[in-house]
Formats: C-alpha cells, sequence, structure tokens
C-alpha cells in the first residue's frame, strides 16, 4: 500500500511546489514508483515535469517541417506524439465527470508520474461543494484505484483552505508543511499547525505534520528562529532534521530551465534536498 503525503501550507511561496518535484524526483531516483497530483490551478509542478515549453518548442518546429517538405509520414509521427502529450485528462475532469477514470502521465523523470492540472481546477472547488455526493471523499475515490501502482503519492496542494484541501487532508498519511524562515515564520508555523490539527480534528483524522525548513539562510536570526520552531516535537508535529538552504541563482535558473535541483550535484539545495529524501526514506522504512 502506498503512502500519500500532502504538501501543504496555506502561505503562498513558501517551497511547496519546488519540494514536491524534487521530494517526489529523489524517491523516484532511488527506485520507487511514485505519482505526484498537481493539484493546484497554477499547474507549476505539471509545466516543470511535463517539461511543456520544449514540447511546444518540439512541436512547432516539427510541425513547420512537416508541413513544408509534405511528408506524411513526418505528420502521422507528429500526430502519435501529440496524442501521447495530449494531457487532456486532468484531475478535475476526473473528480467531476468520473471518478472511476485514473489517468495518470509518465514525467520527464523516469519511474515518475503525473495526475496534471490547469486552471480550470479553480473551478472544480465551486463544482464539488455544490455537487450533492461525498464531497469530501472525491480525492480519495479517485486515487484508491490506482493506490496499488505505487509506493508513494505525493500531492502538491495550493496555498488556500478549501474543500479541495480537505480532499487532500482526507487522504494524507502525512504532511510535509514547508515553512520558509523569514519574519513571522513562527506565527506562521504556529497558525499553519494549528489550522491543519483544526480540520485533522473535525474530520476525526489521525495525521502527522512534518515542518520542512525552506530557504534557511547562514544569519542568526534564521538560528533563533530555526530553535523556537524545533521545539515543535511530538505525536502530531515531528520536524524534518535536514534543512533546505536559500540559494536564489541555482534555484531560479533550474525553474526557469524546467530542470531539477535535486540532480544538480553542485548546488548547495540539491544537496539538501537528498539528505531530505535519504532521511524520509529511512522514517518511511
Ligand atoms: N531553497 C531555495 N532557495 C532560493 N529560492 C527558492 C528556494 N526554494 C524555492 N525558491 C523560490 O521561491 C519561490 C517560491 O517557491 P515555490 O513555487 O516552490 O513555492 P510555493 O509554496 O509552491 O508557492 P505557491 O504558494 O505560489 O504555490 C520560487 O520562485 C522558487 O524558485
Ligand atoms: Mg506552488
Amino acid at each position: 500500500m502506498s503512502k500519500v503525503i500532502a504538501l501543504l501550507n496555506m502561505k503562498g511561496g513558501v517551497g511547496k511546489t519546488t519540494s514536491s518535484i524534487n521530494i517526489a524526483t529523489g524517491f523516484a531516483n532511488k527506485g520507487y514508483n511514485v505519482l505526484l497530483i498537481d493539484f493546484d490551478p497554477q499547474a507549476n509542478s505539471t509545466d516543470i515535469l511535463l517539461d511543456i515549453k520544449q514540447e511546444e518548442v518540439f512541436i512547432n518546429n516539427e510541425v513547420t517541417e512537416a508541413i513544408n517538405s509534405m511528408d506524411s509520414d513526418k505528420l502521422e509521427e507528429i500526430l502519435k506524439h501529440l496524442n501521447k502529450y495530449n494531457y487532456s485528462e486532468t484531475f478535475i475532469d476526473q473528480m467531476l465527470f468520473d471518478a472511476e477514470l485514473t489517468k495518470t502521465y509518465q514525467t520527464t523523470v523516469p519511474n515518475l508520474h503525473i495526475i496534471p492540472s490547469r486552471l480550470e481546477l479553480a473551478k472544480a472547488e465551486k463544482e464539488i461543494r455544490n455537487g450533492d455526493t461525498a464531497v469530501h471523499n472525491r480525492l480519495k475515490r479517485v486515487v484508491k484505484k490506482i493506490r496499488g501502482d505505487y509506493d508513494y503519492i505525493f500531492i502538491d496542494c495550493p496555498p488556500i483552505i478549501n474543500v479541495l484541501s480537505t480532499n487532500v487532508l482526507n487522504i494524507a498519511d502525512e504532511i510535509i508543511a514547508p515553512i520558509k524562515i523569514d519574519r513571522g515564520a513562527e506565527k506562521g508555523l504556529i497558525m499553519t499547525i494549528q489550522q491543519l490539527i483544526g480540520i485533522a480534528t473535525s474530520y476525526d483524522l489521525d495525521i502527522l505534520i512534518r515542518p520542512l525548513f525552506t530557504m534557511v539562510t547562514n544569519n542568526n536570526q534564521s538560528k533563533e528562529r530555526l530553535q523556537v520552531l524545533n521545539t515543535f516535537n511530538n505525536d502530531i508535529v515531528k520536524p524534518i532534521v535536514p534543512k533546505i538552504r536559500f540559494q536564489d541563482k541555482p534555484v531560479n535558473k533550474a525553474s526557469f530551465e524546467n530542470e531539477l535541483i535535486i540532480n544538480n550535484n553542485k548546488a548547495n539545495v540539491g544537496q539538501d534536498y537528498r539528505n531530505v529524501v535519504d532521511y524520509l526514506d529511512k522514517e518511511w522504512n
């Protein structure tokens, strides 16, 4: 049976997507079968892991060439290729229209599949709320069908709490809550944990919250903050020991070029994510 882990924090820009794609890749690199569900209408994980930009360039070039040369074999080949990348069956379709359907897509990373997102996912929230069937279990119904195919399922969540997130909490075994170490991080962490515990309690859920400290810098303020944050350590909250350092250039370059920083042997952040994956691998096996 697979483990389901949600990357969740109501605060925006704290490293949920960066952590989702890199931790999922780290487990796939270790040979596990991994699925990432992109649950954010911004679809950042989808763009990076399906390498949409490169795909568009490829299609533009190939189609132009095929049309120019009137090469029908080539056109047929492109059509086949387009079909492969036509990921129209996104999560929203599966949630709203056919919960039996569970289509996953191979990413650019071996052993890593994705259920992609798109902007329309934002509409799903309203539709689900207005729907009459077990609203909080839609995700559970979809994931139940494919759980057996994967060792780990990671869910990249949007920076809000709504009916989509309660769906996530209803299926997650654990939550990784990326916490950006900056002014207000302590308050943010307390609020995040309180909110998550509140929801978990109201749905009678047994859940472990693992804060992951991201974008840690070398100054003392950060060290003091880390100490305060590390005092949260009990049955419900267990901080991830390795931390992710702040490193502007390589991280931005990676996200701009749809690369995965965990595969970069020269960047500190790459090493940090490998350490986090090793740590979690030990915790879970
Ligand atoms: N360790 C790091 N060092 C430097 N920059 C980072 C680091 N981790 C993430 N970033 C940058 O911080 C920004 C926010 O990261 P990310 O998109 O992962 O956050 P998020 O929580 O998913 O955001 P949202 O709430 O919008 O979904 C991005 O520009 C990302 O490149
Ligand atoms: Mg994100």
